[in-house]
């Protein structure tokens, strides 16, 4: 393709105003955006996140579908430009480009119970996907949401997963690995442990995990001992990224354009590419 075919605005960050952020832990903030005119994204897909002079970086998008303009993120102090944005506060700037990625098809999950997995940060694009659910809670079956974090201390969103918790037909498994004497009223363990106690019928059950790389693997392996199938398994990968728009290669597993053929996969799609996962 010849760069004149290339739309340009896919690489133009649109300037965005920080209207509220606040800690959710010691390394990770919310963040709500106003973009001035709406995303118009799907759940499970990602923005490029920028700061002149700085850099760029993928963020997956925390909010369900909405109709105003603001954009909702949770962003890990990593490097340099999530140590930049961490400075910022309310009434400052960020250049947002997107929405890019497949994202979650919503028809995929109508009818069907919904197991989500979600570890650490994982947490926080899956949370577009189960708002999206509850926003059309009858059109779902029963949702049960496995939530891992390392500590008491370092768990997300607390206040939505017990709101979540309190929903009909909603079960909300918290799970740390260590308590380190920290209040915990959850579960101490893996986030897969509860995965062969749960009642799942593998003919009506998708499930769609996000997490570090280790959880998926033990994730697959305890929904497939229970009998579901790995076209019902959808997992939201992270590579490294630097387009966004199938461009620059850097997000490729073999023929695969992690950002635009993912970040969501079926996990049917990847069993032949080697290191996705
Ligand atoms: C689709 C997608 C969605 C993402 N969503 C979020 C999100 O919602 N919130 C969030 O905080 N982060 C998210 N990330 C990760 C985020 O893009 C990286 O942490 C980013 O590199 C931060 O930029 P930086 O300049 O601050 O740090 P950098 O200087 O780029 O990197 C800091 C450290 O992280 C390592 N690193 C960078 N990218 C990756 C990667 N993809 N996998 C493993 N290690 C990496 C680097 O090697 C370095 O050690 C997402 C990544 C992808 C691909
Ligand atoms: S990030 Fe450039 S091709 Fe995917």
């Amino acid at each position: 393709m010849t760069n004149a075919a290339v739309d340009p605005s896919l690489y133009l960050p649109r300037p965005a105003r920080i209207v509220e952020t606040f800690p959710l832990t010691a390394q990770e903030r919310y963040y709500k955006v106003a973009l001035g005119t709406p995303l118009g994204h799907r759940p499970g897909q990602f923005v490029m996140l920028s700061l002149l002079g700085i850099g760029e970086a993928p963020i997956s998008i925390s909010c369900p579908p909405r109709d105003d303009d603001l954009l909702e993120m949770v962003i890990r102090e990593a490097g340099s430009l999530t140590r930049a944005i961490a400075r910022l506060g309310e009434g400052d700037w960020i250049g947002v480009r997107g929405p890019f990625g497949s994202g979650f098809d919503l028809d995929d999950f109508r009818g069907q119970d919904v197991i989500f997995v979600a570890g650490g940060l994982g947490l926080a694009p899956l949370r577009s996907l189960i708002e999206a659910l509850l926003a059309d809670r009858g059109a779902y079956g029963r949702i049960t949401i496995l939530s891992g974090s390392r500590t008491p201390a370092a768990e997300l969103y607390r206040d939505r997963l017990a709101a979540w918790s309190e929903v009909e037909g909603v079960e909300v498994i918290r799970l740390v690995d260590r308590t380190e004497h920290q209040p915990w009223k959850g579960r101490v363990g893996l986030v897969t442990e509860p995965i062969p106690d749960l009642a799942i019928d593998p003919r009506r059950t998708v499930a769609a995990l996000c997490g570090p790389p280790v959880m998926y693997k033990f994730t697959a392996l305890a929904l497939a001992r229970k009998g579901l199938r790995p076209e019902r398994i959808f997992v939201d990968l992270e590579r490294r990224m630097r387009c966004g728009v199938g461009k620059c290669g850097h997000c490729q597993i073999n023929h695969v354009y992690c950002c635009q053929d993912g970040p969501v996969f079926r996990l049917s799609e990847l069993s032949g590419l080697r290191e996705a996962l």
